[in-house]
């Protein structure tokens, strides 16, 4: 059912029960009002009959005194007089006033009481020529009574038609924006935008306007961030692409080189029967193979810090120190992970960030010791990266994808991110902060180290 119809079908309620009420009421009072008044009109015409006949001893023609009291009561609004033989024949009687206008008969019926009669006690000198009854006429006051409900009645019906009228064109005024609003949540559910409602129109919807138009606007922020974290890992994916397609060109490649020039110099010393020669080959081909291995191995390491839930956060976070070790054997890392973990999407994000910072340090830092402090706080978990490189070479500190994408991910969860140049020397310091509460599990894997591992690479 509609808003419109359910508001006109309780209005029409509404008065129904306030005519079903106020009629019983008008019911009562009419009921007592008609009685009140014929009691106090009879009460009255037998005062006036009595002090009308009051000196009639001295009367000659007391039969005419009778005539002219009976008279007296014409045109009366609610009494007729009655002069009856003593044998109860009516002698003369009065004509009542005629009934303002026409009642209908069921409200005559329901409202009209049986008539008061009363014998008026005259004086001696009337004692032979009967009796001088007053009796009530109830018919004037009825009409009365009958006018002033039919008046009301018609003023509630006016009233409640004008109510009606008016709740049914101003719902329906006020309700037409919805048409546009739910336009354009069906244009958000299809497309993810949808064009500002105008903030104009009642107090009340002008807010639902507000809200959704401060929703779209949330969606396509929200959107565009989601497209440019799409497009930033489009890039980080193609730069660790072709960090590995450098790595095994510039580290595999020149060995697999050597690995082949030593196999057809052995060659040629069989060929040439220089037997001795051939072991110092050996020797320096297997070097290169074993240096092959150790280099495709750590390749697998940084392949594998993508699925942290295989390894855990710890041992990803050794895999990354261990592939900058490897480049940097100057380096000094010191790690300090929590032992735990905060669920699989929480991880990540901590891993991310340890790896965007490391990497920034290294590449852009160039530093020789270098802090990773992953640690369980009240509330949430801290991470910390600190270098003593180069620090920012511009005065105001460069923000490019790197640290923005890091700012994304951490606002994703309402944490905070500062990077900034080291207050005790040079370098910079990325601290964030995520509130993600309490861990959800501790990594068993790494518990006989503690609840916390600390890796410490010394110089090579
Ligand atoms: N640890 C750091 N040491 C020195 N400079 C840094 C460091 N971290 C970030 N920067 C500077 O901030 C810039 C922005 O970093 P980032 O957003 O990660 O972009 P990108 O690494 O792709 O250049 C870097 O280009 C660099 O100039
Ligand atoms: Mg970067």
């Amino acid at each position: 059912m509609s808003l419109r119809s359910t508001l006109v079908a309780s209005i029409i309620a509404v008065a129904l029960i306030t005519l079903l009420f106020g009629g019983a009421i008008s019911y009562w009072h009419a009921l007592s009002k008609v009685d009140e008044e014929m009691e106090a009109a009879i009460d009255v015409g037998a005062r006036i009959s009595i002090n009308a006949v009051d000196d009639a001893e001295e009367s000659s023609d007391p039969s005419r005194r009778l005539h002219l009291l009976v008279a007296d009561f014409n045109g009366n609004r609610h009494l007729r007089a009655r002069w009856l033989d003593t044998a109860g024949r009516v002698i003369s009687e009065s004509t009542p006033a005629a009934s303002p206008g026409t009642v209908p008969s069921w409200f005559e019926a329901v409202i009209r009481q049986p008539e008061r009669t009363v014998k008026v006690d005259l004086p001696p000198i009337f004692s032979g020529l009967g009796s001088f009854v007053l009796e009530t006429d109830s018919h004037n006051e009825i009409a009365e009574v009958w006018h002033d409900t039919w008046n009301t009645l018609q003023i509630l019906g006016l009233l409640c038609v004008l109510v009606l009228g008016c709740v049914y064109w101003l719902v329906g005024r006020a309700l037409r924006p919805l048409d546009k609003l739910a336009a354009s949540f069906a244009d958000v559910s299809k497309s993810k935008t949808a064009p500002k409602i105008p903030e104009t129109g009642p107090a009340e919807l002008v807010q639902v306007y507000r809200g959704f138009n401060v929703m779209a606007e949330n969606l396509a922020k929200m959107e565009d961030k989601n497209r440019r974290l799409n497009d930033q890992l489009t890039t980080v994916q193609e730069e660790e692409r072709a960090d590995l397609a450098r790595d095994l060109h510039d580290e595999i490649g020149p060995f697999l080189f050597s690995v082949d020039v030593d196999a057809s110099t052995i060659g040629r010393f069989v060929e040439n029967e220089k037997y001795d020669e051939i072991m110092p080959r050996l020797a320096t081909m297997r070097e290169a193979i074993g240096h092959m291995q150790r280099h495709v191995k750590e390749l697998l390491g940084r392949l594998r810090s993508k699925g942290l839930v295989d390894v855990g956060l710890i041992d990803a976070i050794d895999n990354l120190t261990s592939f900058w070790r490897i480049r940097y054997p100057s380096v000094e890392f010191d790690v300090d992970v929590v032992n735990c973990s905060y669920g699989e999407v929480v991880d990540q994000t901590v891993f991310r960030i340890v790896q965007e910072s490391l990497s920034n340090a290294m590449r852009h830092g160039k530093p020789s010791r270098v802090e990773i402090t992953v640690s369980r706080e009240e509330g949430g978990i801290a991470i910390l990266v600190r270098d003593n490189g180069s620090g920012f070479q511009k005065q105001e500190s460069a923000s490019g994808f790197g640290i923005a994408g890091m700012r994304e991910r951490v606002a994703a969860f309402d944490g905070s991110l500062n990077v900034t140049a080291r207050e005790d020397g040079d370098g910079v310091e990325v601290s964030a902060w995520l509130p993600v509460g309490e861990p959800m599990s501790e990594t068993t894997e790494q518990l006989t180290g503690g609840p916390t591992r600390t890796i410490v690479h010394e110089e090579a």
